[in-house]
């Protein structure tokens, strides 16, 4: 089955010797039915002409940010909605390095900045372009950004030179955009629930008890579910993060109403528990504005632990149960124990002893920890990676 049949690929070459190859891959996917739209940088056009370009892709040819024709037809903005998946073929050390510091200043850079789009790169440079560390970095900042890289490959280079640097094969290429769509396809099947941000637990009508979540990383599991085909449920506390779009997006305060929800839109085929739920709750909450006196006391007492309860129910448990661990201390121990007391399948677990990480950061650092008794731990990375590395797991598991 043609599993690309009527896809859209907005394909942006970038000007590298490895644009010939990018003719092909315009050839190929014709071929398998895929709609290309095709964006040229000034440098690409030194290397393959609009006229090839169109001839290959029966389709107009952008290439200029301030063409009047092409932005009356089809503007920058809905040249990246009209794509199912931007791929960038070849991607040169200049355009890697554009992206990686956010620059728009011709059309390929503006589209892709404006894209709400999967968007994978094949790099092809120079072996010491591709050993710079310049370029290192700029990679790794748009891996932590979500971009999907594809080789490059190992090779004689059109410069004389031999090493990694050559554009991925065509076939390569192909390959990971089937796997790409073939994902979504299969994980459509699939139920997600994701818990994320912290609850807060009344006092008074105006005061609360609350933490330092701020639901980054669990708002980014619950976009890499979506973004992976899952239909997927976001139950999140209060927070002052943008809601989250294409999932069914449900907000609480407290831990009962997130225990509620959580409840309501089960059963699901996997959970991630990444909330920082209250462990305690007011008992002698007051209904009226407390006055100020010199001592207040005030009685907590616990409240229900929504994972605890989801993963020993008899027919509500999903497959696949996920945990969190926040930890200060004795992070190894007290994850093994929350995965055997809270009957979970993994527990995610990290240091939120380190600022850098944990609560609030941008990034997190992870070791899971799995039922069979094995774990592995991630290197520091943005907590957008972090959400893929984990859905990537899951759906190995699931399937
Ligand atoms: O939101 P961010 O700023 O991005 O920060 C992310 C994070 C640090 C909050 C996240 O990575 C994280 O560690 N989440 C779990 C926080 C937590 O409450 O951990 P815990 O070790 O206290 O709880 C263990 C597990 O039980 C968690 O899955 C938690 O959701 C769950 N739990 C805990 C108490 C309770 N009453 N009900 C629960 O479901």
């Amino acid at each position: 089955m043609n599993n690309l049949f009527n896809k859209k690929i907005l394909l942006i070459i970038c000007g590298g010797i490895s644009a010939y190859k990018s003719l092909e891959l315009i050839r190929v996917l014709k071929k398998r039915n895929v709609q290309v739209k095709t964006i040229l940088t000034k440098s690409a056009k030194e290397f393959v002409t609009p006229l090839s370009v169109t001839s290959l892709s029966q389709e107009k040819v952008y290439y200029d940010i301030f063409s009047v024709e092409n932005e009356s037809e089809m503007d920058h903005i809905s040249l990246s909605r009209w794509a199912d998946l931007i791929v960038v073929a070849p991607a040169t050390a200049n355009t890697i390095s554009k992206l990686s510091s956010g620059m728009s200043n011709d059309l390929a850079s503006t589209v892709i900045l404006a894209s709400n789009k999967d968007i994978y790169l094949a790099p092809a440079m120079n072996v010491r372009m591709w050993e710079h560390a310049s370029t290192k970095e700029n990679l790794f900042k748009l891996k932590n950004y979500g971009y999907k890289i594809i080789g490059p490959e190992i090779g004689d280079m059109a410069c004389g030179e031999f090493g990694k640097g050559k554009m991925a094969e065509v076939n390569e290429i192909i390959k990971q955009i089937e796997i790409y769509f073939n994902n979504k396809t299969k994980n459509q099947k699939f139920k997600a629930l994701v818990t994320a941000g912290p609850t807060l637990e009344y006092i008074d009508p105006v005061r609360f008890i609350t933490n330092k979540s701020s639901g980054k990383q669990g708002y980014e599991i619950a976009k890499s579910f979506r973004d992976n085909g899952f239909d997927t449920t976001l139950i999140s506390g209060q927070t002052n993060l943008d809601p989250v779009t294409g999932v069914n997006f449900i907000k609480v305060n407290t831990a009962e109403e997130m225990f509620n929800e959580t409840i309501n839109n089960l059963p699901a085929d996997v959970a991630v528990f990444s909330a920082a739920v209250a462990d305690y709750k007011v008992k002698n909450y007051n209904s009226k504005k407390i006055k100020k006196k010199e001592n207040l006391n005030l009685i907590l007492e616990k409240n229900i632990d929504i994972l605890a309860h989801v993963s020993k129910h008899n027919y509500l448990r999903p497959k696949l149960t996920i945990g969190f661990a926040a930890e200060t201390n004795d992070l190894v121990e007290n994850s093994l124990t929350k995965l055997e007391e809270k009957n979970c399948d993994w527990i995610v677990a990290n240091d939120v002893s380190d600022t850098s990480i944990g609560f609030n950061s941008d990034n997190n650092q992870v070791s899971i920890f799995y039922k069979n008794k094995t774990n592995e731990t991630l290197d520091k990375m943005s907590k957008s990676l972090v959400a893929t590395e984990l859905v990537n797991r899951v759906i190995t598991k699931l399937n």
